[in-house]
């Protein structure tokens, strides 16, 4: 790959985050080629019953148009899996949108595991392969001098990974971060409103804000392995979500948060990395902390030697948040790539 090169990329996963993502490529298509001096084709999109496979490049207005003209498309060849052809493709980028099994990671992790190994760079949104094999992939991404990006996993769009390119200098001590929306949407509305936690989380379920099986969130476990990614990146540790001390909210009554707010405080699901510790619990933070932020969003607070506290927040899900930060990270690829060569 060199400037003014085409990259070809492909995408497994053509849900919200992947169709959100090529919805993002096509309307900076231009903005990119004048900007960074580089096109995209397209060459292949897995889903999980086939994959439309076209070395000339996927005609991308049609399928945004219409997600079934991807099965409808002459160039669709049903029942074959990504890890078997992503070895036959010649492709530069692959992106990896498939929904995680939280304990083993798959499909994800081999779909992640085969394009390093073929020397192919790597974007993903999913999560799971990064918490329980950090190490394996990165390995394995060095072994070949292969690229490998995730920030959609931590806050999408949200810059947490990234930001560690302007931190060189400086010296993070202890991250403390809000990491998922459900579970601070539900501790809002209980303070805010006194309900109870079943009745704020059916709120958060009405609105789309928790899953139909929210469990992961409100135990903390997806917050946890965000947390080991965050930490893993900015202070250089090599864990995974077995490290992590995990205590969920549901436990938490709108009577303790009263007593919180008596005393000036509010009970935050907290994610913390500090002094080799990783730990997911609800805490008391001071109301006028940075981290008392409302509803959904999600807060980074990095503590740093020089610049103290640094917070960055913002919208931490969605479709088009996520394939924002793929979008990213496409270009970051492409750019360190050009640096290498040039
Ligand atoms: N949505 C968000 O806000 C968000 C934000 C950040 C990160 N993420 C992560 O991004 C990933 C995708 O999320 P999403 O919201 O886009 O999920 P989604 O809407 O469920 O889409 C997932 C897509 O992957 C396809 N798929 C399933 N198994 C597959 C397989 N074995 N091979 C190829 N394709 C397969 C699905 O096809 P079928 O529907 O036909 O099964 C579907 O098109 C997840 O890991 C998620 O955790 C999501």
């Amino acid at each position: 790959m060199c400037k003014g090169m085409e990259v070809k990329i492909c995408l497994i996963g053509m849900g919200n985050v992947g169709s959100s993502f090529l919805k993002l490529l096509k309307e900076k298509r231009e903005n990119i080629i004048d900007k960074f001096n580089f096109n995209t084709k397209l060459v292949a999109i897995f889903e999980h019953d086939g994959a439309l496979i076209n070395s000339n490049g996927i005609d991308i207005d049609n399928l945004l148009m219409d997600h079934s003209n991807l099965r409808k498309n002459k160039y669709w060849i049903s029942n074959v899996k990504a890890q078997d052809l992503i070895s036959t493709l010649e492709i530069d980028i692959c992106i990896e949108a498939t929904p995680t099994n939280p304990e083993t990671g798959e499909p994800g992790l081999t779909h992640i595991l085969e394009a390093l190994s073929n020397n192919i760079d790597v974007i993903s949104s999913n999560k799971a392969p990064f918490y329980l094999q950090y190490n394996k992939i990165k390995n394995l991404a060095d072994k070949n001098g292969c690229l490998v990006k995730f920030e959609a996993t931590v806050a999408s769009c949200v810059p947490a990974l990234s930001i560690r390119h302007n931190l060189i200098g400086n010296t993070i001590s202890r991250i403390r971060a809000i990491l998922t929306g459900t579970s601070n949407y539900i501790l809002s509305r209980m303070t805010a409103e006194g309900v109870s936690f079943s009745v704020a989380l059916k709120e958060a379920q009405e609105l789309g804000y928790a899953e139909t099986d929210p469990t992961l969130d409100i135990n903390g476990y997806d917050t946890a392995g965000k947390l080991v990614i965050l930490s893993n990146e900015l202070l250089g540790w090599s864990k995974s979500i077995e490290d992590v001390s995990i205590k969920g909210i549901t436990e938490i009554t709108p009577h303790a948060l009263e007593l919180a707010k008596l005393d000036g405080y509010v009970i935050k699901h907290l994610a913390i990395a500090e002094n080799d510790n990783l730990l997911v619990e609800p805490r008391l933070v001071k109301r006028e902390s940075p981290l008392n932020v409302q509803g959904t969003l999600n807060i980074i607070e990095l503590q740093t030697k020089y610049a103290g506290s640094i917070v960055i927040m913002g919208k931490g899900a969605g479709g088009f948040e996520a394939g924002a930060a793929i979008l990213n990270d496409l270009i970051s690829i492409v750019k360190e790539r050009e640096n290498l060569y040039n």
